[in-house]
């Protein structure tokens, strides 16, 4: 049986993630969940993603980085050529599979969902915000929803939710 994916996103009502290639908001709660979630474990991520930020490998992070730059390849930083290249060096490694984005890796992971078990570590930010990049519908999937908790800063409301979906 393949391993469980866990997709981790921050995504805004109108499902904006991000603007200028970093986040269209600062939100200290959860960065540190952000951070907290992935120690250790095994990181598939895009490219730009991976370029904005340079500390991936801290804390036992073990990137797989989706590129057609082969060259970004170094000790502890894994390169695929596409998805299902980067999933099928995942299950050889040890250690949880987090999706950390962008949007096309979002996507194409939700498009496993009628045949593979995901877990989605969503936070929802209770706000329209203007971005560039765009987490794919996921809500007409089903979900179960595992956990949720709100909370709130001085500038934002948010909730994190834990979902489980996908699998037969
Ligand atoms: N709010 C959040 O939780 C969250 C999470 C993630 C990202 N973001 C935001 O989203 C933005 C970055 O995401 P992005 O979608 O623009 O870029 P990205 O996915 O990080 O990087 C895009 C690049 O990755 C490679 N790539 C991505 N998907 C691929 C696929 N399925 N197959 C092959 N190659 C693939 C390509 O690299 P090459 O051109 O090198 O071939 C592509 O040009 C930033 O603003 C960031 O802050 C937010």
């Amino acid at each position: 049986m393949p391993k469980l994916l866990h997709l981790i996103v921050a995504c805004a009502e109108n499902r904006t993630i991000g603007r200028e290639r970093k986040l269209p908001w600062r939100i200290p709660e959860d960065l540190a969940y952000f951070q907290a979630e992935t120690v250790g474990k095994i990181i598939v991520l895009g490219r730009i993603c991976f370029e904005t930020w340079p500390r991936v490998t801290f804390d036992g992070r073990r990137p797989i980085v989706i590129t057609r730059d082969r060259s970004l390849a170094r000790p502890g930083v894994h390169v695929a050529g596409s998805l299902a290249e980067a999933l099928a060096l995942a299950e050889t490694l040890p250690g949880e599979i987090m999706i950390c984005g962008g949007e096309r890796i979002y996507r194409e992971t939700l498009a496993l969902a009628p045949t593979r078990a995901l877990r989605l570590h969503l936070t929802s930010v209770h706000a329209e915000v203007a971005g560039d990049t765009f987490m794919p519908e996921w809500r007409h999937l089903a979900w179960r929803e595992v956990s949720r908790r709100e909370s709130a800063d001085a500038n934002w409301r948010y909730t994190f939710f834990v979902l489980d979906g996908g699998g037969r």
